[in-house]
């Protein structure tokens, strides 16, 4: 008897073809009827795919009896309830790792597009406005400029191992001092705010971090300083950094992340001194195909009575 899965989002096509090949695939993803599907399957699901984006809630949770497992593509797992998981002994994998240096990259990338101006840059050249007004105005330097992450974790310490060779100075912040780094630890974030040029959010979302990047934060980092969110939209006071970003009080900005996805606030569109990803930091063919197989692998342990390969629980 193969197990059956419930399907909320897709995976790699190699990958789904696996799965396909060892399971009996339910998919939800491509479900006309959703509600219908799940009503008449739900009590046959012992393993969920997802992602970080889909999550799975309590709600879903308690529509599944006798769920094993949740295998979720995604280092992120703030939309997925680990507490009532947990509290059914139903297992929750993630993909750490695989995608640290596209985030990174992703990090960098829009720090650099940020700072220089990448995005208004393209547009002076296309335009014609470059033959038309002369050169374009000088921007600052990346040398020597201070780099505060909020959360050195994997990807935290991705981005400091980029930016220091590009002459940034580096300090970090987060719940606990990293006795194995090198960077300087800053307990605070509003004193790390203030010393920094520009600030990167690589920290994890849920109720935990909720706004930890409010008004104050915004205003420590200032006029001629730059935020950076890899994150979750949820972590940044997204309505403070708009207001920042529109008044100067805030220099500039490169979002990866939102509060609404992908339906983000239209204030966003206005404003010149950011430039907008959408939500594609780990979006790389390699990365996500890893990401894919680690879900085939995990929910493969796990039905072999192994231990999984990346567990969150
Ligand atoms: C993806 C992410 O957007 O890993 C995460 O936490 O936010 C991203 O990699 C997502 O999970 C797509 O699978």
């Amino acid at each position: 008897m193969k197990p059956d899965i419930l399907v909320i989002w897709p995976n790699r096509p190699e990958q789904m073809a696996m799965l396909d090949a060892a399971y009996t695939l339910h998919r939800l993803d491509h479900a006309a009827d959703p509600k219908a599907l799940l009503a008449e399957v739900s009590d046959q699901i012992t393993a969920v795919v997802t992602t970080g984006g889909k999550g799975l809630d309590a709600e879903m949770i308690r529509q599944l009896p006798n769920l094993q497992i949740v295998a979720s593509s995604g280092v992120g797992y703030d939309t997925i309830d680990i507490a009532a998981c947990t509290e059914r002994g139903i297992v929750v994998t993630n993909t750490p790792d695989v995608l640290t240096d596209d985030v990174a990259d992703t990090a960098i990338m829009l720090l650099l597009a940020a700072r220089r101006q990448l995005v208004q840059a393209d547009r002076y050249v296309r335009s014609g406005e470059w033959g038309r007004k002369g050169p374009y105005p000088l921007l600052s330097a990346m040398r020597g400029k201070r780099l505060g992450i909020v959360g050195l974790g994997r990807i935290g310490q991705a981005i400091a191992a980029r930016a220091a060779p590009m002459g940034c100075e580096i300090a970090y912040t987060g719940r606990t001092k990293k006795p194995e780094s090198a960077y300087s630890f800053e307990p605070d974030l509003k004193s790390l705010a203030h010393w920094s040029d520009i600030l990167v959010v690589a920290t994890s979302g849920g109720a935990g971090t909720q706004g930890l990047i409010g008004a104050d934060i915004i205003s420590a980092l200032g006029p001629k300083g730059t935020l950076i969110n890899i994150a979750r939209g949820s972590v940044v006071d997204e309505k403070a950094m708009i207001a920042a970003l529109s008044s100067g009080d805030l220099g500039s900005a490169g979002l990866d992340v939102y509060c609404n996805e992908p339906d983000i606030d239209p204030q966003f569109r206005q404003l010149k001194n950011t430039v907008l990803y959408p939500h594609h930091a780990s979006g790389t063919i390699e990365t996500r195909n890893a990401m894919a197989q680690l879900v085939v692998d995990n929910l493969a342990a796990f039905f072999q009575d192994q231990p999984v390969l990346t567990p969150v629980n």
